[in-house]
């Protein structure tokens, strides 16, 4: 694996820190991005134990944002449509933004965060709270198999792809069909997302890494969208080699095309990223030390993960933002991991209370914008490093 960026040290970005554990060391660790010309595969280089992120204290939840909800109610109306499935299984189920599209009968979710598992299982969803394996595969398709596995934002966290994709492979059945949904790597490098890369996401994938996965696998993808959700991310559509009923469409040579005349395949693209990134970094910084000399009240606005790459990496502290606004109440009343900024309950955005508010959940733009139509109509602005950092 070739190194092409170095976020610095970083601390687990969903860990936000309670105010009587302010004074606590925090666990840190060495952020970098490497690049594999053997596979293609792109991922963070020094990785943490899975158990230390993915417990009971889970914090993000899909079904927070609308934006999410309408993207999963949209997906699942068509999978009902075209594929018609009776077993599904979801790796991944989070809070159950997916499962409840379904009856009860027809789907069984895994989440490993206990807190998250919880959730569906009150429901009456029948979820298992352990991690995706062939084991658990075995257990839960002993009657049948599945016809059709989803996966969205899951595996990009998850470090052995094989083990994973074994159990895939033997959870479904023949006929049966895999849909995986992750941000893509063409969206991150041309918008210089440099905050999808965190300890979480051990992987952004490239159509031409994720087909090189499947090969070994005998799984091919016959079909590809782009979507809007999470910064830009590609939907897989999958199936197993010996499976004829679907025909491999014209969008997944499109999409490779793309990439490679982007360049995803050479090393190169990715060392120019890395010196993208550290003129963003100037950038933002210089954007902030302005405002703050011209004592502008300046906060933050969705206390993402992907925030705690970005302040870290940039050193963005509480000198410069005072406070962030955040709707999941598990954040609220905690401090963002590193930078130690407080996370205060969202309230509707006030010209007379704040100038200018740093886009942490950048991925949820359209959705911010149309909530704080009067705050912008009032002249209040909105600092963003995507693609580059500005005022807007
Ligand atoms: P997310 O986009 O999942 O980012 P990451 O995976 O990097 O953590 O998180 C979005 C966060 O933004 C979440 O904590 C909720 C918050 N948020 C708001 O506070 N207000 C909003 O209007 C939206 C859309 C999100």
């Amino acid at each position: 694996m070739k190194k092409f960026l170095n976020l610095g040290l970083q601390p687990l970005a969903n860990s936000y820190i309670k105010k009587k554990n302010l004074k606590n060391k925090e666990k840190k660790f060495k952020l970098e991005v490497g690049f594999n010309n053997k596979n293609y595969l792109v991922s963070i280089i020094n990785t943490i134990p899975k158990e230390k992120m993915f417990n009971d204290e889970y914090p993000y939840k899909s079904s927070e944002s609308k934006t999410m909800k309408l993207s999963f109610k949209n997906l699942t109306n068509k999978i009902k449509k075209n594929f018609k499935p009776k077993f599904i299984i979801e790796i991944g189920s989070n809070d159950g933004i997916f499962l409840k599209n379904f009856s009860k009968d027809s789907i069984v979710g895994v989440e490993p965060c206990e807190n998250l598992a919880k959730l569906t299982k009150k429901k009456k969803y029948k979820t298992f709270s352990e991690y995706w394996n062939l084991e658990l595969a075995k257990k839960i398709t002993v009657k049948n198999k599945a016809d059709l596995i989803y996966s969205a934002n899951t595996l990009s966290h998850i470090k052995n792809l094989d083990e994973i994709f074994k159990a895939i492979n033997y959870g479904l059945s023949k006929n049966g069909i895999l849909i995986l949904e992750d941000p893509s790597l063409l969206q991150c490098i041309k918008n210089v997302a440099y905050d999808q890369f965190y300890c979480e996401h051990i992987y952004v994938f490239s159509t031409i890494a994720l087909n090189q996965v499947l090969k070994k696998f005998n799984l091919e993808i016959f079909d590809i969208e782009n979507t809007k959700t999470h910064g830009g991310s590609n939907r897989y559509y999958i199936k197993k080699n010996i499976n004829k009923i679907y025909k491999i469409k014209r969008s997944v040579q499109k999409e490779l095309d793309k990439e490679i005349k982007f360049g995803l395949h050479k090393f190169t693209t990715y060392k120019k990223f890395g010196s993208r990134v550290k003129k963003s970094r100037k950038q933002l910084l210089k954007i902030f030390l302005k405002l703050r000399n011209k004592n502008r009240k300046i906060i933050g606005y969705g206390a993402t993960a992907k925030s705690c790459t970005v302040l870290n990496y940039c050193k963005i502290g509480t000198n410069l933002i005072d406070y962030f606004y955040d709707t999941t109440s598990y954040k609220i009343g905690r401090y963002l991991p590193g930078s130690k900024i407080l996370i205060k309950k969202y309230l509707k955005l006030d010209k007379k209370k704040v100038d200018v508010v740093f886009l942490g959940a950048w991925n949820f733009k359209k959705e911010i914008f149309h909530k704080e139509k009067k705050f912008i109509k009032e002249g209040g602005k909105f600092i963003t490093h995507i693609p580059y950092p500005r005022i807007i």
